[in-house]
């Protein structure tokens, strides 16, 4: 995506055009990572370059939650080594600078809050403890218009639907404008129309320069946004490239093989989150 982020923030990202467009917004290089003593990742590379669209494809435990969560810090390397922003991991600190949707569990959270308050959470690696201020009231009411959740900000999430509760945890990752929004499966359990909204709040970001990184079990109403896809199989990656066209069944699981674009319209050549 060639937009321009115009902003005096000099922490902000330069005009993303092929060669200019400044360092990768993630480089993972090398990733090995164990969870619950078992080897899950066995050395991926990963790239998102900025403004890019990248899928993370692959088959149930193939390893792309723990890659995403790699990324921003809750899962640490045991070897291989992580940039963000051209920063080396230790010494990035912009966390503001970057919207993470988590996977959605079946279990619903112990801590009863209201949708506006799991929204503002969002806006916590902006301004710390300093108390909320008008901008940041703005910019809730603004999340929340996107994802069409406005006039249930004071219901308790508990009570939402699946679907609904998804578009809250979308707003709270839109909330701070990142510069790179990642996505763990953002399109599971929402319905066709749903999807379509979330599709082109999806756009409304790529266009204003946002790089996205989406774990995704079929590319769906999102095709036509991504420019690269990165499959996992067995927590190494086994293609890295353009989009496997109509992914759809052939991402379920256990189905291990793509087929690539034979005519690519799309492919261009161009501390921790949570701690
Ligand atoms: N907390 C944990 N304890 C033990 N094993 C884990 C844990 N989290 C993940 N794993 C294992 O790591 C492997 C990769 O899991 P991961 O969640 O990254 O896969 P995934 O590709 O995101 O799968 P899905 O498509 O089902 O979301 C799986 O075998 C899983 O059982
Ligand atoms: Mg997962």
């Amino acid at each position: 995506m060639s937009a321009v982020i115009s902003t005096a923030d000099s922490d902000r990202l330069q005009p993303s055009s092929g060669e200019d467009a400044g360092p990768a917004v993630v480089s993972l290089r090398g990733a090995v990572a164990t969870v619950g003593g078992r080897p899950v990742l066995r050395g991926v590379d990963l790239t998102v370059r900025p403004g890019e669209v990248v899928a993370l494809l692959g088959a149930n435990g193939s390893g792309k939650s723990t890659t995403v969560k790699t990324v921003i810090g809750s899962v640490p390397l045991a070897q291989g080594s992580l940039e963000l922003f051209g920063r080396p991991r230790r010494k990035f600190r912009a966390w503001h600078r970057v919207g993470y949707v988590p996977q959605r569990t079946t279990a619903a959270g112990g801590v009863p809050a209201t949708v506006r308050e799991v929204v503002s959470t969002g806006r916590l690696p902006q301004h710390g403890l300093l108390p909320f201020r008008r901008t940041d009231r703005d910019a809730v009411d603004r999340a929340l218009t996107s994802v069409g959740m406005l006039d249930r900000a004071g219901d308790g999430v508990a009570n939402l639907s699946g679907g609904q509760h998804q578009r809250v945890l979308i707003a709270r990752a839109l909330v701070g404008r990142p510069d790179l929004l990642i996505m763990d499966e953002p399109m599971a359990g929402v319905d066709v129309d749903s999807q379509q909204v979330l599709a082109d709040i999806l756009r409304t970001e790529v266009e204003r320069g946002c790089a996205v990184l989406l774990v995704l079990h079929e590319l769906g109403p999102l095709e036509p946004l991504i420019d690269r896809a990165v499959v996992l199989r067995d927590g190494c990656v086994a293609h890295d490239g353009p989009p496997p066209r109509s992914v759809g069944q052939h991402a379920l699981p256990g189905h291990d093989h793509v087929h690539p674009h034979a005519d690519d319209h799309h492919h261009r050549t161009t501390p921790g989150l949570l701690t």
